[in-house]
């Protein structure tokens, strides 16, 4: 169940009559201006060394003297950055997740004021803190009772705290959808399950969504995209969403999501080890979908189409072949030297098919190359562009979102890894650079429009014992997006 946030103007914390009462210390604040009851046991615990400002560290008291909340909860912040405030709240709400508390309440402790990031960040905590999934669990734990998360702020800060908690409650309801996409096993998250979800945001926002399915995409002409697709019995299919807040003739931006449902390598397959981490290859789809749900919300006024190709990419005796040439849908030839390269296949055409819309901006997003992970880790997502004005819009976007990406070159030099003796290019371009190369495929499918690339296959999902989607760059995008907006 989605959690409703709200702002109330409060300075009397302990006179609160909420469940819990979260307080965020910021580092040093040797919590000025704040009421006795406390301020004493805060100052008394960071005296007797229980109470570290350090990131992730909490101190809980129940039934405090001179509070009405029945829980407090401090947590300390490393600094009053929405970062660092973020990380204090969601270690917070973490803990409370194991208590009865139905409703909490946020604070901070030194006088830091609320901006309308730092109640984004407190919505980010909490769906990061609370989602849990349970799709194909019966047995998960039962959800947490929290349900209602109060920001306790001045008068002033009412209307900034207000807007921050509408973005934040937007951007992590897409976070969410795409998570739980992501996080679906193959055999029930497959192309036709992606475009159901798109007709479904469809109907609740009032988008126009249309999928194309195998028939209609050989029509079309898209030989890459279906070469991937010929070697499974799960029928593909191509999405088309379209957002409309501004007039009819304003030029869209169109952002592109790889949707690999399952990349098994195809004949150049892939070793088993974590081979089921390959579920999440339909990160970018995901990531698309969560943009639309965030945006259908919070209507900025422009033009956004989302296009998804989505297949499987397996083995069998239909497959594509190590040699095998395929056309384009853009006409130009591809030697498919490693099955395995097969997002890029499917972009390429989805990339030719966004030219139509007469783009003002293309992204794409995709979870492309495990390169990318060795260049970047878990942390940034790669970013790939020649277009300044638009890495800067991108970098900003991640940065405010804390959801960062990091620019890579794309030089005219790594193209040469392309060649092939048989068609115009091959789809692999060695070992070295895979991100880049993997990138200059991509770029000679673009039109004439301005372009980037992420590549999100260290940032889409979590290995290990959190295995799961993150749902980015759902937030990166949202704020891309508005930032875009008239
Ligand atoms: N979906 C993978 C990329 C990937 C691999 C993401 C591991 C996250 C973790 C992609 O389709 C792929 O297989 N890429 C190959 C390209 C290579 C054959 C040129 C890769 O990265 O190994
Ligand atoms: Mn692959
Ligand atoms: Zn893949």
């Amino acid at each position: 169940m989605p959690i409703a946030f709200e702002a109330q103007a409060q300075a009397a914390l302990t006179r609160v009559s909420v469940d819990a009462l979260v307080v965020v210390v910021e580092a040093d604040t040797a919590a000025k201006g704040n009421e006795p009851a406390l301020a004493q046991p805060l100052a008394e615990a960071t005296k007797a060394g229980d109470f570290e400002r350090k990131a992730g560290r909490t101190l809980y008291l129940h039934r405090p003297a001179g509070v009405k909340a029945p829980r407090l909860l401090y947590a300390a912040a490393t600094n009053n950055s929405p970062k660092a405030v973020r990380a204090a709240v969601a270690a917070g709400l973490a803990q409370l997740k194991a208590s009865g508390a139905v409703h909490a309440a946020v604070a901070m402790s030194g006088g830091t004021a609320w901006s309308r990031e730092l109640a984004e960040g407190v919505v980010a905590a909490a769906s990061d803190a609370l989602y849990s999934y349970r799709a194909t669990k019966p047995s998960a734990a039962k959800e947490a009772p929290l349900a209602r998360i109060t920001v306790l702020c001045t008068k002033g800060e009412l209307d900034a705290v207000r807007q921050g908690l509408a973005r934040g409650e937007a951007i992590a309801a897409g976070v969410t959808l795409a998570r739980e996409c992501a996080n679906r096993p193959p055999n029930l998250c497959t192309p036709a399950f992606l475009a159901e979800q798109a007709k479904k945001l469809g109907k609740e926002f009032g988008l126009a969504v249309e999928v194309l399915d195998r028939k209609a995409v050989e029509k079309l002409g898209m030989g890459s995209f279906l070469a991937v697709a010929q070697g499974s019995d799960e029928p593909p299919r191509f999405i088309v969403m379209r957002y409309q807040g501004a007039g009819r003739n304003d030029q869209p931006l169109v952002l592109v999501g790889k949707g690999i449902t399952f990349d098994s390598g195809g004949i150049s397959i892939k070793p088993s080890a974590d081979m089921d981490e390959m579920k999440f290859d339909m990160g970018g789809a995901a990531s698309v979908l969560g943009t639309f749900r965030a945006v259908s919300e919070l209507k900025p006024k422009l033009n956004l189409v989302g296009l998804i190709p989505a297949c499987e990419n397996m083995p069998s005796g239909k497959a594509v072949k190590p040699g095998d040439v395929v056309t384009s849908l853009s006409g130009q030839t591809i030697e498919i030297l490693n099955t395995d390269a097969e997002g890029r296949l499917i972009l390429a055409d989805a990339l030719s098919y966004a030219e139509r819309f007469k783009p003002k901006a293309v992204i794409d997003i995709a979870t492309l190359t495990g390169a990318c992970v060795i260049a970047l880790g878990h942390h940034n997502s790669g970013l790939f562009t020649a277009d300044d004005a638009l890495a800067s819009a991108l970098i900003s976007a991640g940065q405010a979102a804390q959801d960062t990406c990091w620019r890579m070159p794309l030089d005219e030099e790594y193209d040469e890894a392309l060649k092939s003796n048989f068609a115009d290019m091959g789809n692999i371009g060695g070992r070295a650079g895979g991100a880049i190369t993997a990138a200059m495929f991509l770029k000679r499918f673009t039109g004439k429009y301005r372009w980037a690339h992420l590549d999100i296959a260290g940032t889409a999902w979590k290995t290990g014992a959190q295995k799961g989607s993150t749902g980015r760059p759902v937030p990166l995008l949202t704020h891309f997006v508005l930032s875009q907006a008239a």
